[in-house]
């Protein structure tokens, strides 16, 4: 099959349900589900997330069916994601990777230091895949995740490192008129 072109663009208030579903059927299974489209869509309009999706490219040039998506949010020198998942019909392809380096170089833009983010202790491939992205392990939280009767998961954190922690190096100073 020859690969579609993907396009990476924001999210948008209707892509909120579309989201919300992905969440349920690809990360949240059997833990419940938190991610229901109006979470999506606050996290949507919240100045300090990122919701982008990857969507194949239609023909005529329109809007096609959302392929992946991801939200990120931004705090003061640490960003953490939160979700991210490619439809299984389109994983392998890199689509992933490349959703996943379009949030790092905003995060490195904001002036983030480090993106953070869990997942379930038993995903091996999501694990490698945030390997290969350059992310490594920091700590394992048994119980993180609890679903229905009394079901429990462990998570592990995984990092990536932007840039040493601490105030930004100044970069730039306001212009001032020549003394005369
Ligand atoms: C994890 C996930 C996002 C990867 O998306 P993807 O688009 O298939 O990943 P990519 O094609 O960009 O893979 C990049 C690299 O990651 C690694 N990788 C990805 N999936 C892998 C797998 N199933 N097994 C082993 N390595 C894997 C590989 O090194 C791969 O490079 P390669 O294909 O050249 O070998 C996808 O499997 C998914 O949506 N899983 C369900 C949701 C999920 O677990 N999300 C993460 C927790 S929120």
């Amino acid at each position: 099959m020859t690969p579609r072109a993907i396009t990476i663009r924001l999210a948008e208030p209707r892509d909120a349900q579309a989201i919300a579903l992905m969440s349920r059927d690809f990360i949240e299974t059997g833990l419940g589900w938190k991610y229901d489209a109006p979470r999506v869509l606050r996290a949507i309009r919240d100045r300090e997330t990122l919701a982008v999706v990857a969507c194949e490219s239609a023909k005529g040039g329109l809007a096609g069916a959302i392929t992946a998506f991801a939200i990120m949010e931004m705090g003061d020198e640490r960003a953490h994601l939160v979700l991210l998942a490619v439809r299984p019909t389109h994983r392998r392809q890199g689509i992933g990777l490349r959703l996943l380096e379009w949030l790092i170089e905003s995060a490195r833009t904001a002036g983030m230091a480090s993106v953070h983010l869990e997942l379930r202790s038993t995903n091996d491939a999501a694990r490698r895949f945030y390997r290969a992205a350059g992310f490594y392990e920091t700590v394992l939280v048994p119980g993180y995740y609890r679903g229905g009767e009394g079901r429990k998961e462990g998570a592990l954190r995984m990092l990536r490192v932007l840039r040493a922690p601490g105030p930004l190096p100044y970069t730039w100073r306001p212009p001032r008129t020549e003394d005369t």
